[in-house]
């Protein structure tokens, strides 16, 4: 599949080399695509403008930084995302606090439904979000590898796709799928616990289990 992800940080770099190791035609997008040239050779991936990572893709990852997600976007190309699933990772998380952070986004409003409401042809499926990005690729990193995956989004049928797509690449078992993009608050809400989490445990490989 021609896959494109939008941004270049830890997340990016972890689900591209992964996806670029099943065989995947990958594409990562960056604001300064030449910084990643020695990486990209190492791990097989093509290396782009936003723009031209988005074209590329026949399906998208939004891993920029929250903050600076939809400017990302923007420079993307509505028109690069329009009819595409956008599998939307980003965190709107304000570290200005000190740690562990706060949200960019008031409680009746989430940066999913900031993305869905700024491209709304876009197919966006939030999730992976609740999680350290070498959980998302292996979720067997964590116990028994059966933690929750949250998705949500405005067309049950991306995300079905998207859930199906998760467990194939990367082996996640319990999905959970909780409805439209407006369920993204409640998600995002729960990251700045596990960064509490996070620094209480002192390591980064947990995850969230809804035990049923
Ligand atoms: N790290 C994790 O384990 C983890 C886990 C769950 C969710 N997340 C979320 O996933 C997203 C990516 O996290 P990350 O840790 O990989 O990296 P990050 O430090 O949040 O940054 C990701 C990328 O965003 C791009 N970026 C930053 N400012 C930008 C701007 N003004 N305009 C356009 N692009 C900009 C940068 O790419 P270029 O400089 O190459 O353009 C950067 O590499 C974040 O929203 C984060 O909250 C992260």
């Amino acid at each position: 599949m021609k896959i494109g992800i939008l941004g270049s940080g830890t997340v990016g770099q972890t689900i591209g080399a992964r996806l670029a190791a099943l065989g995947h035609d990958l594409m990562l997008g960056s604001r300064s695509p030449e910084k990643l040239s020695a990486w990209a050779g190492e791990v097989g991936v093509k290396v782009g403008d936003l723009s031209a990572t988005a074209a590329h893709g026949e399906l998208l990852f939004n891993a920029t930084r929250g903050d600076a997600s939809i400017a990302a976007l923007r420079s993307a190309g509505e028109a690069n995302l329009n009819a595409r699933v956008l599998i939307d990772v980003a965190n709107p998380l304000d570290f200005s606090a000190g740690m562990p952070p706060g949200l960019l986004v008031s409680g009746d409003d989430s940066l999913g439904e900031q993305i869905q409401r700024a491209f709304p042809g876009a197919k966006v499926v939030k999730t992976l979000n609740t999680m350290n990005a070498a959980v998302m690729v292996s979720p067997s990193l964590v116990g028994d590898g059966d933690q929750t995956l949250f998705v949500r989004g405005n067309d049950p049928a991306a995300q079905a796709e998207v859930g199906r797509l998760l467990a194939e690449w990367f082996g996640w078992r319990d999905i959970l799928d909780l409805g439209d993009i407006s369920t993204a608050r409640e998600v995002e809400a729960i990251v700045p616990l596990w960064v509490l989490v996070m620094m209480k445990l002192g390591r980064p490989t947990f995850q969230f289990k809804i035990v049923r």
